[in-house]
């Protein structure tokens, strides 16, 4: 039976294209001469996307030098363990791209959880040139996100207060209540919606009944995330049943 969907939402044949179609999402968002602001997503979904702008299909026509990449969350670990999203960004980008170092904005997660999270706060607001998010001009350009088989996204866990939190842009998660068992930091709703475009990326069948509570009006984390913009769902056939 297929899976009831978001308005709008894509269906592509496999994994492979999803991230295709969001590759070239992303080279769209690059138009212009201007800075970029890419939020990355973890989890293993986007690793595919990560590899193929990478990869020779895609690296000669990213324009590195102009894309600053953040984090939508990470776990509270060193960078170099298995579980965090930036040791999986980087295996994925492998080496030799041209990123200016500077445009790498990591969650500083070997502060502890809270001081990462209020620090991060600090480096969102510091480039985006403001305390106060105005809605007429976006915090970033494209935002990236999975879906979780419990309807959470980024580090947003249902339940959890992190989900609520309105002032701050990064927060501390400090019992994610789901594997890995490690503390988060995430960025919150608001930051999150603070994009010109926001991109879903849901593969497999294990994400169908998650679609399914959020069509059904479930207040699951990754309803919550609304925006002016454009919200797009990137959804394959196996999480479509199709
Ligand atoms: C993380 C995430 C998380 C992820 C979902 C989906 O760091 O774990 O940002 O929100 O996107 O759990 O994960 P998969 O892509 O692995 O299904």
């Amino acid at each position: 039976m297929p899976t009831p969907l978001p308005e709008g939402a894509q269906v592509l044949p496999d994994a492979e294209a999803v991230a295709r179609a969001a590759a070239e999402r992303l080279l769209a968002a690059c138009a212009g001469s201007g800075r970029v602001a890419v939020c990355l997503s973890g989890g293993s979904t986007p690793k595919r996307l990560y590899r193929l702008l990478a990869g020779p299909d895609y690296a000669p026509r990213v324009p590195w030098e102009r894309i600053h990449w953040f984090f939508g969350d990470d776990r509270a670990v060193p960078w170099d363990d298995e579980r965090s999203n930036v040791r999986m960004v980087r295996e994925a980008f492998g080496h030799g791209l041209p990123i200016p170092p500077s445009h790498l904005y990591f969650i500083p997660t070997d502060q502890g959880p809270e001081a990462a999270a209020a620090a991060y706060d600090r480096t969102l607001r510091a480039f985006y040139g403001a305390d106060r998010l105005d809605p007429a001009r976006p915090l970033f350009d494209l935002v990236l996100l999975g879906l979780g088989e419990d309807g959470h996204t980024a580090s947003l866990f249902p339940g959890k207060p992190a989900l609520d939190a309105v002032d701050a842009l990064a927060v501390a998660v400090p019992d994610a209540g789901l594997a890995p068992f490690v503390p988060r930091v995430t960025l919150t709703v608001p930051a999150l919606a603070s994009s010109r475009e926001i991109l879903f990326l849901v593969t497999g069948a294990g994400k169908r009944e998650a679609l399914t509570r959020l069509d059904a009006g479930e207040d699951l984390p990754a309803g919550r995330i609304t925006t002016e913009g454009a919200l797009v769902w990137l959804v394959d056939a196996e999480a479509a049943g199709v």
